[in-house]
């Protein structure tokens, strides 16, 4: 009988036991022969050298490495994870110097098979799981691009994320030098940097700890108090991520040391396979053409032939070109994408050139090209201006450019094809669809984050200078995407550029645009507020076979807004299915940013934070007795308040609202002035 028992607990041991090999200690040095002991996904691979690449520097892509094997990450019975400790050695080559894309991290997660996109996530998550606690994803990130959407402190940081691209702590990267202190290091020289991750599982907190040299510095760069317990699954998977966007970099790995409950061994980078020198691009072909020519002894004539039709199709490429991120796609290629730029494949013509749909040959997807007619008043350095611009930018809310071609004086700009074509076929005339509230709320939010990273997501401002409904482009899922940064310039930071040309589209022109010539922020949320309360009423700004007194749309909603009949603007279409509440508030708001005055009219911040729900700024306006109620005061002592509220940026406290309320007053007496500033541009 005993012998049976213990046959029988023997089986039961060997039945706890996982099927694959348990495992709390990993070196490589170099990943030469780690065979299936690394499963890598996405675009990974590991190079003759030893050296794992996790991605090329091709745009939109992912590469994982990750341990074939779960680690033991929790002590079953209390519940506890426990500590570990990490280190490796990295590098990452941008495709252009200086502009990363977009970085890589250290993970541990549920799966070894990780679901995520490229670009900002980082191969980690999903736009749609973002902050999900059931992602029960743990990681440090060695980011090489700034996204606002996440609140990213700069284009070079190292960060702690917690199931989310949102870091719980970031920092500059940087280590500590004995001597001479903290010393900032860029993550994406080419330089190998060694990073070190240390959880402590009784004091409750994470290490990250970066360096040049294979020597740790004494202090870390972050240390962030958090139990990982409730995060960790018993076993979870540990390895490496990285993604590209529109911008790309190679992101290498070569070592790696890990250890559950103990110090993970030191790596020797004597050991390690050592990076390339960085190479001129080009050598490679220059020697490539070179040696072709004397194995087949191609004719001098011939080839000097083959370089005079060569030199005559491809323009040479000027320095500014070379400083441009996006992807250059030969024209041989975008014009077998389009079949030629056949009249078929059209999309649409706008005053800057057409838009074709095309397909392109490599990859199958879809995408739209804009071609600049040699015509057009758009001329090189509005191009240049235009790829600098939306090259570098990246938000879900705008169209996202894929890249571009030159041909003498053709201008092609590739974007992300838009299955849903531009708002306003949804909202003017006899539209095939009609958009249900929901569906326009969305948009509108998503426009205005848009806006809002223009204005303030990227280290210049960017007025985007036509905002209308043609130019809110709608993806698959119906989100709204600004698209058409054809009349953006940059703009510094505080500097104040005067610009001579009036661009825009009469209904959205802010009435001080044609006096002053001047584009600013302000005029684009003029222009906001104009589409804001088109989406709610399904009308042109200016409807020329309206009856007259509802010829201008802001007018008009003021006009019923003061009647206390505002629902009686709202678009028919919707047979009264709407969020009542909402779609007064998107009124309001509209109203709010049409204000003829520059300064009364909200930033997008604060715009976009309403929307949100975040402060019930509107509604906080009829608690305090509403517009009606703010009529009494006098608009000029209002308006005074008002600007007083905005130049103290007091948006968020209760008193300004009140002042919002007074200041609206100064509405009440010149719907005509509104007119007035438009018969300016007429
Ligand atoms: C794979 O991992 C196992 C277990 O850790 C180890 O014994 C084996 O040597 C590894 N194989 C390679 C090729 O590294
Ligand atoms: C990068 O990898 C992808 C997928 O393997 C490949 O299609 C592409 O040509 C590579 N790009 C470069 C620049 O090597
Ligand atoms: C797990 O926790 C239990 C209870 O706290 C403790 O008795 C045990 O020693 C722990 N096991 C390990 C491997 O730490
Ligand atoms: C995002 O990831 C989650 C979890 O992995 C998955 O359930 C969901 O389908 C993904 N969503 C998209 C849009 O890929
Ligand atoms: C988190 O993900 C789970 C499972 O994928 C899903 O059921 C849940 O709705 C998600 N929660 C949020 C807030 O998105
Ligand atoms: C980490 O950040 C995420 C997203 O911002 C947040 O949901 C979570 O509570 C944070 N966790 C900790 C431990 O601070
Ligand atoms: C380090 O980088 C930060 C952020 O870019 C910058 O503010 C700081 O001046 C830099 N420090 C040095 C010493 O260059
Ligand atoms: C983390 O850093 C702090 C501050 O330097 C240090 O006191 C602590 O011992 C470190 N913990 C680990 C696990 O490295």
């Amino acid at each position: 009988m005993p012998n049976f028992l213990g046959f029988f607990s023997a089986v039961l041991i060997f039945l706890a036991i996982p099927v694959s090999p348990q495992v709390s200690e990993l070196m490589f040095s170099g990943f030469k022969d780690v065979g299936a002991n690394l499963t890598l996904t996405g675009v990974a691979e590991i190079q003759k050298n030893g050296i794992l690449r996790l991605t090329n520097e091709t745009s939109r892509l992912m590469g994982h490495a990750m341990y074939s094997s779960p680690v033991k990450f929790k002590n079953s019975t209390s519940g506890n994870a426990f500590s570990f400790s990490t280190t490796f050695a990295f590098f990452i080559v941008p495709e252009y110097p200086k502009l990363g894309g977009h970085g890589m991290a250290f993970a541990i997660a549920p799966s070894k098979y990780i679901k995520g996109l490229p670009s900002q996530y980082l191969g980690l998550v999903n736009a749609s799981d973002i902050g999900n606690f059931s992602n029960h994803i743990f990681a440090v990130e060695f980011d090489t691009v700034q996204d606002f959407e996440f609140g990213d402190i700069n284009d070079n940081h190292v960060g702690i994320d917690i199931n989310s691209m949102k870091s719980n702590a970031s920092d500059t990267a940087a280590y500590y030098d004995e001597d001479s202190g903290k010393q900032n290091l860029s993550l994406k020289s080419g330089k190998a940097i060694q990073a070190w991750i240390d959880y402590d599982s009784v004091r409750h907190i994470v290490n990250v700890t970066i360096s040049p040299t294979s020597k740790k510095p004494r202090n870390p760069l972050l240390s962030f108090p958090v139990d990982l317990s409730p995060l960790f699954n018993e076993f979870m998977y540990v390895g490496f991520s990285a993604s590209t966007g529109l911008l790309a970099s190679s992101h290498y790995i070569l070592g790696w040391s890990f250890k559950v409950n103990g110090q993970a061994q030191a790596l020797d980078w004597a050991s390690l396979p050592s990076p390339p020198c960085p190479k001129k691009k080009h050598t490679a072909l220059a020697i490539g053409i070179s040696v072709s020519a004397i194995a087949f002894t191609i004719s001098a004539v011939s080839l000097a032939v083959y370089f005079f039709v060569k030199a005559k199709n491809a323009d040479p490429i000027e320095s500014w070109e070379l400083e441009l991120g996006p992807h250059r796609y030969s024209y041989q290629e975008l014009k077998k994408a389009t079949k030629n730029f056949r009249d078929k494949e059209l999309l649409g013509s706008g005053g800057f050139g057409k838009v074709y749909r095309g397909t392109l040959p490599n990859s199958k997807t879809q995408v739209a090209i804009k071609r600049i007619s040699q015509d057009s008043k758009q001329g090189l350095r509005e191009f240049v201006a235009e790829i600098a611009s939306i090259g570098r930018l990246r938000h879900r809310n705008l169209v996202q450019l894929q890249g571009w071609c030159r041909r003498r004086s053709d201008l092609l700009l590739v974007y992300d094809f838009m299955a849903n074509a531009s708002l306003d076929k949804f909202l003017f005339d006899e539209p095939k669809m009609v958009l249900n509230w929901e569906q326009r709320f969305n948009i509108i939010k998503g426009v205005a984050s848009g806006l809002l990273y223009l204005h303030e997501g990227y280290e210049q401002v960017v007025i985007h200078r036509d905002v209308k409904a043609s130019n809110v482009l709608l993806d698959s899922e119906l989100n709204g995407r600004l698209g058409d940064f054809g009349l953006a310039r940059l703009h510094e930071h505080g500097s104040n550029l005067t610009t001579t040309r009036v661009v825009g589209t009469l209904g959205y022109l802010a009435p001080e645009l044609p006096r002053t010539g001047q584009a600013t922020t302000g005029s684009d949320v003029f222009a906001f507020g104009a589409l804001l309360l088109e989406v709610a009423c399904g009308r042109r700004p200016i409807e020329p076979n309206a009856r007259p007194e509802e010829l201008v749309l802001v007018d008009w909603v003021w006009d019923r807004y003061r009647e206390g009949r505002v629902l009686d603007v709202v678009d028919p279409r919707l047979e009264g299915e709407f969020d009542e509440n909402q779609v007064v508030m998107v009124l309001k708001l509209g109203l709010i940013c049409s204000n003829n005055v520059v300064v009364a009219r909200p930033k997008m911040r604060e715009v976009v934070r309403y929307l949100d729900g975040e402060v019930g700024a509107i509604e906080e306006l009829r608690i305090n007795g509403g517009l009606e109620g703010a009529k009494g005061s006098g608009h000029v002592e209002g308006f005074d308040d008002f600007v007083h509220s905005f130049a103290s940026s007091s948006f968020d406290n209760m008193s300004s609202y009140r002042d919002m309320a007074a200041s609206f007053a100064s509405f009440s007496t010149s719907p005509l002035s509104l007119l007035n500033g438009r018969g300016e541009t007429r």
